[in-house]
């Protein structure tokens, strides 16, 4: 086994978005950060270096068990510890109601945004029980208590995560390891612009029904999953965290 002095961290997501926003605040942290996304995000971990900074990337598709236990192996052989994960990285559904959503396209969902997270949490376990103390982080969504439409196995694993973040909370909270869920409301991001770009009135729609009267930044993620990860919120723990603009109320 490998070891570090700094504590590690790794993002799964972590390309672009909310993921690449919250490894950059890990590593502004002082964490040795693992970018790691299904497309190659070492660019982004380059920068990061440059900057000063402990960040290295890895390739992974995280609907992979069998690559996402390597990819664990690999962050436990090099660093010999993982104190911090955000489970993060996930794929929206074509905006269709839920009737006309193919078999094909709910299974791929499932696969990335509720079997992913899954296949994470195993083997991140396993190397946080090693050391009998960790903090992960899911990433719900404010869709993950509420509705959305047209989104309906987005929506159906979204909830799903929370379920399982609360489970996992109980299951580990004895062995040290804090499991909570991230629900961001509507942030900027490829994803959002996305969504926006297929249905170019949602925007105006959402600003009408969003109270802070604006979309959610990336770093307004950063700023509340770094929380959870850290000592300050160490009696934190299956929580589901909106951080919304008061969208969801
Ligand atoms: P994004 O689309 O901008 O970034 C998602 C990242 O995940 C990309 O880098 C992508 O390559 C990576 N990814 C996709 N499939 C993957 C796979 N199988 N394995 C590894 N990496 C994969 O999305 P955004 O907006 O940054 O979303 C991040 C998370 O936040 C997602 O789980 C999303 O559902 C959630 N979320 C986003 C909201 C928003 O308004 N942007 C609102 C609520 C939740």
């Amino acid at each position: 086994m490998g070891t570090t002095e700094t504590k590690v961290a790794l993002v799964t997501g972590s390309a672009m978005g909310i993921g690449l926003a919250c490894a950059k605040a890990f590593a502004q942290a002082g964490y040795t950060t693992v970018l790691a996304d299904i497309k190659e995000p070492s660019e982004q971990a380059l920068e990061l270096k440059e900057k000063g900074f402990l960040a290295e990337s890895y390739c992974c598709d995280v609907s992979d068990v069998q690559a996402v236990k390597e990819m664990l192996d690999w962050v436990s052989t090099r660093y010999g510890r993982l104190d911090a994960a955000l489970n993060n990285a996930g794929i929206q559904t074509p905006q269709r109601p839920m009737a006309e959503i193919t078999d094909e396209e709910f299974e791929r969902t499932v696969a990335v945004d509720l079997k992913g997270v899954w296949n994470c949490m195993r083997y991140e376990i396993q190397l946080m029980l090693k050391q009998n103390e960790g903090a992960i982080v899911n990433t719900s969504s404010q869709g993950g208590v509420t509705g959305f439409p047209g989104q309906a196995a987005y929506i159906a694993c979204k909830h799903a995560v929370i379920g399982l973040t609360r489970t996992a909370a109980i299951d580990y909270a004895a062995k040290g390891i804090r499991i909570n869920a991230i629900c961001p409301g509507v942030i900027l991001t490829p994803m959002a612009e996305e969504l926006i770009r297929r249905n170019p009135s949602l925007k105006q729609e959402l600003l009408r029904d969003i109270p802070a009267g604006r979309m959610g930044r990336p770093e307004e993620i950063a700023n509340a999953v770094l929380w959870l990860c850290s000592p300050q919120a160490s009696f934190v723990d299956g929580h589901a965290l909106l951080v919304d603009g008061a969208f969801s109320i």
